[in-house]
């Protein structure tokens, strides 16, 4: 089977099961930035997992692009990636436990044909906050699936969210296929790691608040992720994922441009990490010290070094970019449409590091020598901090390098420095809203408001060609990324401030309707037209100052915002501005 095919494959089964199919969202969330990418199907749907009522209706399934940076000191084994592919099905307070269930287990059967017994399943144990899951664990019974093969385990494996602090969360029931060859042993034992996780079913009936405690959500809800490149391994009975064909052309390439075909954990991350770069890219990430740009920033310089490790002399990563963005285009246009800009900043970043990763190695050198003298085995804060700001060393690339030589780096030590002198990243980290996604709180509807109008206040001051780049709200204040290559004036400025403080003073009704797509282009409505759920759009109307398509949330009148600040204007990434601003109600 191939990708391609595995993906059609489960829209067309969801779709006759009543689903509607969405677009991939894009990896940065555009509304509620309350984490720095998509890691999930489920992220851009967290209001509709409130109570919203989505455009597309109670049942939606798509293929989701995600980037999880928490495994990514496991990339180079056989299962764990930084950028993943997610096939999902969505009830948005419509069937729960039992359709999702029996709908996994037919897909799973009847459409992939994998036989009953290279599967196994675990439930929810049950503890304080909610009782054990009985009820899935019967479905699955009555499927023909053997009690032996069902195990029963605690939170940290079988439940799953708030993506953030609070919201949408449930108990799940996760589905395993055997990939240790012969037959499957009878009883699954949840520690074998030949059982490789391949789809997450999410009961999720609970909202977590902020004082930790749950409660019922307004509607119950079905979340499912499986994992594509997982999937198609075990269909395709490799061993590892990068034995698939979304990373073979990649493997091929790096293989002909190096020299040692032997390290084949330097070649899987590079494989790894070239993909979750491209993508990124392609949604208009540039690396940068701040935000998504330093996990960007991060991953293409571990490649590098690990290109260098493996005798690849020259500079290597546009070349390999190219080579995904041919290989996905198709299914993500993305890519190709920000082709360009993609491969400038991706040249760009390799030659700025290519200068300083030598005389960086150099010194790291020099540190292995110097502890080795002393006998010491622990690469203190301080020091790896110099590699970091003096030879831009990113701290995953100081492990790396520390484990090579078997040493290890006091992350601690190394954190303290960091946020000592980096008071950008020390905003940037703590300023995202630890609240979660869900995050629906007074001020952040305050400071969303204020973004859309902001935003027809840039078109209308700067002209027509302004586009979204970004957006982020934290407790304090709002952050815009628009195209633009150049400075506002401080006349412009007060422009821009002057019409959204007017539609504060004309006390505007904020409203929305749900219409088509070509409805909303014809109402002039601006925002992210890609995001489109399925053949309706929600457009948001603020009198004559804004006309958005948007998913929420949003106060009801204007008066709300108090007043508004521009405070901060800065370059972004190439051709990209940033903006900050405040509402008197957060000044
Ligand atoms: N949100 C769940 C997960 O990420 C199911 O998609 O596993």
């Amino acid at each position: 089977m191939t990708a391609q095919q595995l993906r059609q494959k489960y829209i067309d089964f969801f779709v006759s099961k009543g689903h509607r199919q969405v677009q991939s969202a894009s990896l940065v969330p555009a509304e509620d930035p309350t984490v720095l990418f998509t890691t999930a199907g489920m992220h851009p749907l967290v209001p509709f997992l409130m109570g919203e009522t989505h455009p597309g209706g109670k049942r939606i399934c798509n293929y989701q692009k995600c980037v999880r940076t928490g495994d990514i000191d496991e990339v180079g084994d056989k299962t764990h990636l930084t950028f993943f592919e997610m096939l999902g099905n969505w009830s948005l307070g419509d069937y729960f436990k039992r359709e999702a269930i029996s709908w996994s287990f037919e897909f799973l059967t009847k459409e992939l044909g994998i036989p009953l017994h290279m599967l196994a399943v675990t439930v929810f144990a049950g503890d304080q906050d909610a009782s054990r899951d009985q009820e899935s664990a019967e479905i699955w019974i009555s499927l023909g699936v053997s009690e032996n093969r069902i195990a029963y385990l605690p939170k940290e494996d079988n439940w799953w969210g708030p993506a953030g602090k609070t919201g949408p969360c449930g108990p799940c029931t996760e589905m395993f296929y055997w990939t240790g060859g012969g037959q499957a042993p009878d009883t699954y034992d949840p520690k074998d790691k030949r059982w490789v996780e391949i789809w997450n079913d999410v009961l999720m009936e609970f909202n977590k608040k902020d004082d930790g405690t749950f409660e019922p959500l307004k509607q119950k809800n079905v979340d499912t992720g499986m994992g594509l490149e997982r999937t198609l391994c075990v269909l395709e009975g490799y061993d590892n994922v990068y034995e698939t064909e979304l990373f073979q052309p990649t493997i091929d390439r790096i293989k002909q441009l190096s020299t040692d075909h032997e390290d084949v954990n330097s070649i899987r991350i590079i494989a790894d990490h070239v993909r979750t770069m491209t993508f990124m890219a392609g949604d208009h990430v540039a690396p940068s010290n701040v935000g998504q740009g330093y996990v960007m920033r991060r991953v293409m310089r571990r490649a590098i070094r690990h290109g260098r490790k493996i005798g690849i002399q020259e500079h290597f990563l546009a070349k390999l970019v190219e080579g995904v963005i041919d290989q996905y285009k198709v299914i993500y246009p993305e890519l190709e449409k920000n082709r360009e800009e993609a491969l400038r900043n991706v040249s760009l970043e390799e030659e700025r590091f290519s200068k300083t990763l030598e005389q960086g190695l150099r010194e790291f050198e020099k540190v292995v020598k110097l502890m080795r003298e002393e006998g010491r085995e622990m690469i203190d804060g301080q020091t790896a901090f110099h590699l970091y700001d003096t030879y831009g060393f990113p701290v995953e690339m100081t492990k790396d390098l520390a484990q090579e030589n078997q040493l290890k780096v006091d992350l601690e030590s190394f954190q303290k420095a960091f946020e000592q002198h980096q008071e950008l990243s020390r905003t940037a980290s703590a300023g995202i809203f630890k609240g979660g996604l869900a995050d629906h709180s007074d001020e952040s509807k305050r400071l969303h408001t204020a973004t859309h109008l902001l935003h027809t206040a840039l078109k209308k001051v700067l002209g027509d060609q302004v586009e979204q780049r970004g957006s982020n709200i934290t407790k304090e204040r709002l952050r815009f990324d628009y195209t633009s290559d150049r400075k506002m004036t401080d006349e412009e400025v007060k422009k821009v401030e002057d019409l959204v403080n007017s539609a504060i003073k004309d006390e505007i009704d904020v409203y929305y309707k749900e219409m088509s797509f070509d409805e909303a282009k014809e109402a002039g409505a601006i925002g992210l037209f890609e995001h489109k759920y399925g053949d309706k759009v929600k457009v948001y109307f603020m009198g004559e100052y804004s006309t958005e398509v948007c998913g929420g949330p949003h106060v009801d009148n204007t008066r709300d915002l108090g007043g508004f600040k521009i405070s901060k204007q800065e370059p972004c990434s190439s051709g990209v501005r940033r903006i900050k601003a405040t509402v008197s109600a957060n000044a």
